[in-house]
């Protein structure tokens, strides 16, 4: 009927009225795979034209992917920024051309009127739950602690180093004794912390490995055994993410803590976008998401289940 036609009309034209380009980082970990796959299914759900671009982990690709949504005409941009600078030339043209900058996962210094809001965690916090969980566990024994550090200048490499040398500060028995960049991936992770456990006598000087996301602990994990000690027990193992696999590595007795980052920050981005293209009030500048910490205790098996549903 003609009622009928109208309603598919519009339905029609209304899925096609919102266009979101979308720069992602790259896929350097689950965690960052499952944040592509949540964002598709999300605006898939909710009939929006996403337009993706993965950067292979370059500011210079995302600067592009930017300038390309700009030239599209987009509604409205989704960034996940690599790193923290050099951001401000692109988004200025983005504002002068009306197109909200919403921000994925990572923060930015650049003047606040440059984005439209930040979904993100409380990186500081991440780091400083996972200092506290060691400091706590650790007691007042001495640890000598590796770190492996996220993309260097990403905010949470900064970030979570910061929080995590808060936890720490003042307790004299613990010493970060090597702190490195594993570019939040499985591969440097591994490399990296098998040049610590050679620099630290085979490993027996370590007593714990702080890793900036659960992919680094991953192949931290991997080289510890590798070199005859066990993960878990010999070494301690934080991390941050909560990826399936780390709660495997619990289950098996190999990992300590993570601290939980939710790949859906799409789902509150396309709902502050709605409302903003309705009413045009500015949201909050950052719509934060939680930081849960998960040890053995939490039956791994079972978290790691969950997960299969969030995107993994
Ligand atoms: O910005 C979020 C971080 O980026 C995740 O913790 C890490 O896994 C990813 O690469």
């Amino acid at each position: 009927s003609a009622t009928i036609l109208a309603a598919c009309m519009f339905g029609s034209a209304s899925a096609a009225e919102l266009v979101v380009g979308f720069s992602q980082i790259g896929s350097e970990s689950g965690w960052r795979a499952a944040e592509t796959t949540v964002t598709k299914e999300e605006a898939k759900k909710r009939g929006v034209d996403l337009k993706f671009a993965d950067a292979q982990q370059k500011q210079e690709n995302q600067i592009k992917a930017i300038r390309s949504f700009i030239a599209q005409g987009v509604n409205a941009i989704f960034l996940a920024p690599v790193v923290e600078t050099g951001w401000d030339a692109v988004l200025k043209e983005a504002k002068e051309s009306e197109i909200p900058v919403i921000l994925l996962d990572r923060t930015i210094k650049a003047p606040e009127d440059l984005y439209l809001t930040a979904v993100t965690s409380d990186q500081v916090h991440e780091g400083k739950v996972a200092g506290d969980w060691l400091a706590k566990t650790v007691g007042d024994k001495p640890c000598n602690i590796v770190e492996l550090q996220g993309t260097t200048g990403s905010s949470p490499a900064i970030a979570r180093k910061k929080g995590f040398e808060e936890a720490i500060a003042g307790k004299a028995n613990f010493k970060i004794v090597r702190s490195q960049t594993g570019d939040f991936t499985r591969t440097k992770g591994k490399e990296v912390m098998e040049s610590f456990l050679k620099a630290e006598n085979g490993g027996k000087d370590i007593c714990a490995l702080y890793a900036h996301n659960d992919d680094m602990a991953v192949g931290g994990i991997q080289a510890i055994k590798e070199a005859g000690l066990k993960p878990g027990k010999d070494i301690l193992v934080v991390s941050i993410d909560a990826v399936p696999d780390i709660f495997k590595a619990m289950a098996a007795g190999e990992a300590n803590a993570t601290v939980e980052l939710t790949p859906n920050m799409a789902g509150p981005a396309f709902d502050v976008l709605d409302a903003y293209l309705k009413d045009k009030k500015a949201p909050a500048k950052w719509i934060q998401t939680e930081s849960k910490l998960y040890t053995p205790s939490d039956d791994p098996m079972k978290v790691y289940e969950s997960k299969k549903n969030l995107g993994y």
